[in-house]
């Protein structure tokens, strides 16, 4: 299935390794000691640079072995960060999610690659704005060439960081 996935699904936009190793860097990804990766399987640049360095860390995937859907997965235990790119489809429900496993403590902190557009609509403001003293926003000033798709797909994007010790004082970033 993610074989089949990975080629068809317009959702499936996989991400360059400086990406990766860019924000690692940012967020100092060595001081957190359960990771999660809840849309990354066995080919993604967050799980094989996080193997590089022995980042301790559980990636799940709706087509892995047990169809580990976003939504019905817990989080490894002790989460003090989850961070992928998430599908930018059903963005909504996902940036929910998230916030609701931060407020119920069931992660720390967690870092999601959104498009540019995710910062605009009423609802995602809400949600942001709900939980605006531990954001911050790390804005792309480059659009991203993601692996696999032409440069036609290329996105302008940004990281939405919740709760990072290491973006204390960054709130609001080019990089
Ligand atoms: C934007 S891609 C990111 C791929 C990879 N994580 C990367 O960054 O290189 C999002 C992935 O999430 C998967 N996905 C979609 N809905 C999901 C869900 N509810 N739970 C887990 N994974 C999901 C998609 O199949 C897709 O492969």
């Amino acid at each position: 299935m993610y074989e089949m996935d990975r080629l068809s699904d317009k959702d499936h936009v996989a991400t360059p390794r400086y990406v990766v190793e860019n924000i690692y860097d940012l967020i100092d990804i060595r001081s957190f000691k359960s990771i999660w990766f809840p849309f990354n399987h066995y080919d993604s640049e967050f799980k094989l640079k996080g193997d590089e360095l022995k980042l301790k860390y559980k990636a799940t995937h709706i087509f892995d072995d047990c169809g580990n859907d976003f939504f019905k997965t817990k989080p490894p235990e002790g989460c003090d960060l989850l961070i992928s790119n998430p599908p930018f489809s059903n963005q909504n429900e996902i940036i929910e999610h998230t916030f609701e496993l931060a407020d119920s403590g069931k992660i720390k902190s967690f870092a999601l690659l959104l498009p540019i557009a995710t910062l605009e609509t009423e609802a995602r403001a809400k949600m942001y704005s709900a939980h605006e003293d531990k954001l911050s926003i790390l804005i792309f000033g480059k659009r991203i060439k993601f692996k696999g798709c032409t440069n036609s797909f290329n996105r302008g994007c940004c990281w939405i960081c919740y709760n990072i010790p290491a973006l204390r004082n960054k709130r609001f970033n080019w990089i």
